[in-house]
């Protein structure tokens, strides 16, 4: 089944089209499937987000559609940056670093032990017959006082995950890929999915 990604990412892409192709799914690019929407994320929630994208581009083109929307939930701050993670801070803020320093000043009275804070992804896909799976995968870890490490993007080298000893900026992209939240909201999509095709098959 021809799928389209509601993304031009081609990291993205790739990634999800390494794992669903073993389900039978071929992911193509909105690019791809000539597919030109760029959906206001208008929800507040991933759920939400992640839907709008999906829904917009299989609305597009008539075919299965799957999209993904992720952010940084910090406890301390109730929850923010949350949907807003790529554009928190407003217009002041430009680049990944602005807004690492702009989460950093809100944290900045904030003791260790209250610095948690989780990596949220939701997947949809959504199909022109009303077929519908949404998977949500999360990692947690906590905000660190200042920048560790070079790899990765967003709010990686102040992503400290315990269990790693390491940010995420400090993992490699290997690293990263096998506990990210993508990668675990990812693994629950082909749960549910696996778990659909069976059901069908009966
Ligand atoms: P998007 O869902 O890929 O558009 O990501 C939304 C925003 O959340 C990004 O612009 C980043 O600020 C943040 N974000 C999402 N995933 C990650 C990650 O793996 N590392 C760092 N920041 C992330």
């Amino acid at each position: 089944m021809k799928v389209v990604m509601a993304s031009n990412n081609a990291h993205k892409i790739a990634e999800l089209r390494a794992i669903l192709s073993a389900y039978g799914l071929d992911v193509v690019s909105q690019r791809e499937a000539g597919v030109h929407v760029e959906p206001e994320e208008t929800g507040t929630t991933f759920e939400e987000n992640s839907r709008i994208k999906a829904v917009a581009v299989m609305q597009a083109c008539g075919l299965p559609a799957v999209a993904d929307d992720s952010g940084l939930m910090v406890d301390a701050l109730n929850g923010e940056p949350g949907v807003y993670s790529a554009r928190y801070g407003g217009p002041d803020c430009i680049s990944d670093s602005d807004r690492i320093n702009y989460l950093l000043k809100k944290l900045e009275n904030v003791p260790e032990g209250k610095r948690t804070a989780k990596f949220v992804s939701v997947i949809t896909l959504v199909t022109p017959d009303g077929k519908e799976i949404v998977a949500r995968g999360e990692c947690p870890g906590r905000i660190l006082h200042e920048v560790h490490g070079s790899n990765g993007f967003g709010y990686d080298p102040v992503f400290y995950v315990p269990e790693q000893g390491k940010t995420f900026a400090e993992l490699s992209p290997e690293e990263k890929n096998a506990i990210s939240h993508r990668a675990r909201a990812l693994q629950a999509f082909c749960r549910i999915y696996q778990e659909e095709l069976e059901h069908d098959n009966k």
